[in-house]
């Protein structure tokens, strides 16, 4: 495995001595309109809702950057400045912390646009994934490159994306990451066949199927939002017809790289978390808050007493309890 960057007092990791890599480019698809979160992705992008006090998406760049990835290409939609701006400096902002001397939020404020050299693109008209990953190529050229989906947050302690370069390194083509779901949650992912390798965690991917029902998944294996992928898939995603949902789906394309037998599979059993959903956005939320240095001992103190007064059917008592405490920031 990778090893571990430690973080910065504020969360965002030091990426000071990162790997260099021969995978220099991510590419992070970000053009979803975000209807499971109206009405608060009516006016702002899903990837910029916080999670603790960084925007999701941050988390993923953050991710791209730990692992030596020192380009980051955005694909976007409308409405989706706030992305740009999150990415950019904000002079104005950085003024009046300067002039404070608030060195601590001057550098929160600025690292987003230190983390990598950020770039956008729109993909003007919403095919699906595999279409937002061919709006890439004329940026990343005949290279191989990560593909990072921002609604799948990898806990910042794990290293998949490092590991995912690695495997790529030694057996060239293309690697996705894998994770083992319960048989009821299949047909949520693209799922994949695959043959063991002689490494653990590192298998063959012979087949793959984008939301297959649970009579027709190859295995309970399902890709998660992580890949790194050879340039042949921008000729294979050309010639992809649209597939499940009459989108263009990048799973169909892997299935035909698959058969040709260049693809491998990261077997993950980390801390992942699906920020699209609701109900997982909010244990990521607390999650990471529990894990904080600075938020984390007075908010898990909190949790314990919220939890015990919901188990002793005090809920009204705990939720005031709650309300009535300052958490220090
Ligand atoms: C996409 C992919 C799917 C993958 C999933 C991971 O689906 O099409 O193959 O398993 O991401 O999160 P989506 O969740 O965007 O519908």
């Amino acid at each position: 495995m990778g090893r571990m960057i430690a973080p910065h007092a504020s969360g965002a990791p030091d990426h000071t001595d990162r790997p260099a890599r021969t995978v220099r480019k991510a590419v992070v698809p970000a053009a979803g309109l975000g209807t499971r979160f109206l009405p608060a992705t009516k006016a702002t992008p899903k990837e910029m809702l916080p999670v603790v006090d960084k925007p999701a998406i941050q988390y993923v760049v953050e991710e791209a950057a730990a692992a030596g990835l020192d380009d980051v290409l955005m694909v976007t939609g409308r409405h989706k400045r706030a992305i740009e701006d999150h990415f950019d400096n904000a002079f104005e902002l950085e003024q009046a912390l300067t002039a404070k001397g608030d060195s601590v939020r001057l550098d929160a404020v600025r690292d987003p646009a230190r983390l990598a050299g950020i770039h956008h693109i729109r993909q003007g008209e919403p095919l699906g994934l595999g279409h937002a990953v061919l709006c890439a190529r004329r940026h990343v050229g005949d290279q191989p490159f990560a593909v990072l989906l921002g609604d799948d947050l990898i806990d910042p302690r794990e290293t998949l994306l490092s590991r995912m370069l690695d495997v790529r390194d030694r057996h060239a083509g293309s690697v996705v990451a894998l994770m083992e779901v319960p048989p009821g949650q299949v047909h949520l992912y693209g799922c994949a066949a695959v043959e063991p390798t002689g490494e653990k965690d590192v298998v063959r991917v012979t087949g793959l199927v984008e939301k297959p029902s649970l009579q027709d998944a190859p295995s309970r294996y399902t890709v998660i939002g992580r890949y790194v992928l050879e340039p042949a898939v921008f000729d294979t995603l050309e010639r992809t017809r649209p597939g499940r949902g009459g989108e263009i789906q990048l799973t169909d394309a892997l299935q035909e790289l698959a058969a040709g037998g260049t693809v491998h599979g990261v077997v993950f059993d980390g801390l992942r978390y699906d920020t699209g959903d609701k109900a997982d956005y909010l244990r990521t939320v607390v999650r990471l808050a529990c894990d904080r240095d600075d938020l984390g001992p007075e908010f898990v103190a909190w949790l314990r007493e919220f939890v015990a007064g919901l188990e002793g059917g005090m809920a009204t008592k705990g939720g005031t309890a709650a309300k009535g405490r300052r958490l220090t920031a």
